[in-house]
């Protein structure tokens, strides 16, 4: 059952809306993104998606209360005193946008993008930033979520199965690219 899996994560540690768990020996953090991790996020974003979000794009959702990262410590905070403020900030290391919108007159959370940078994939980084906004979710009392998935994505549709997601329909050349959507859906009342 997937709220097992889940349980333990966000109730580690959740106080001012951060979230800490031990991924990998590495304390991990989830906070609300700000300007200054834009350009990693578009780093991650190039590496992770074959039709990538612009800057733009990302800059417009910094006002979203669902436009969450996953950061590491600062590998150099002990000497952040005498360190430019770039070499201590905590550097994301995956990210999440979501938002609410309204479905037939009924609030309909909607996953817009998730991606975790290459070398901190398989480490349950992607499994903690979707674990914390569908908690989000479940505490603003929203009932369902729905999300697009690129069809040959097997990857993160599996990951979404883990979480109850299930095939709603296709959406036909949904990418820029042409490849088709697959749109899933989740109720949070049952999964
Ligand atoms: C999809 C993605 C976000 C998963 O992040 P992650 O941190 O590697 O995921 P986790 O380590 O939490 O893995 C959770 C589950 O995802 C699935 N998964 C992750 N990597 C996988 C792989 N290489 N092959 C198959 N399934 C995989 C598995 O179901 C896994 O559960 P398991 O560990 O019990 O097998 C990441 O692979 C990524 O950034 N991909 C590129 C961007 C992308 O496709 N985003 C989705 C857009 S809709």
């Amino acid at each position: 059952m997937v709220e097992d899996f889940i349980a333990p994560l966000i109730a580690d540690s959740i106080s001012h809306g951060s979230t800490s768990h031990n991924i990998a020996n590495t304390q991990i953090s989830i906070r609300h993104a700000r300007q200054e991790d834009l350009l990693e996020i578009l780093q991650i974003e190039r590496l992770s998606c074959p039709s990538p979000w612009t800057f733009d794009i990302f800059n417009h959702f910094l006002e979203t209360p669902g436009f969450l990262v996953a950061t590491t410590p600062s590998e150099n905070s002990s000497v952040g005193d005498i360190l430019p403020i770039s070499n201590t900030h905590p550097s994301p290391i995956g990210f999440i946008i979501a938002d609410v919108i309204l479905e037939d007159n009924l609030p309909l959370g909607h996953i817009k993008d998730l991606a975790v940078s290459p070398h901190w994939r398989k480490k349950g980084v992607g499994t903690f930033l979707l674990s914390r906004i569908l908690h989000d979710f479940r505490l603003r009392e929203i009932k369902k979520v729905k999300l697009e998935v690129r069809e040959g994505n097997t990857t993160a549709i599996s990951l979404y199965k883990k979480f109850g997601f299930s095939f709603h329909h296709s959406s036909p050349g949904y990418y820029a690219d042409g490849e088709n959507a697959l749109v899933l859906v989740s109720d949070l009342l049952s999964n």
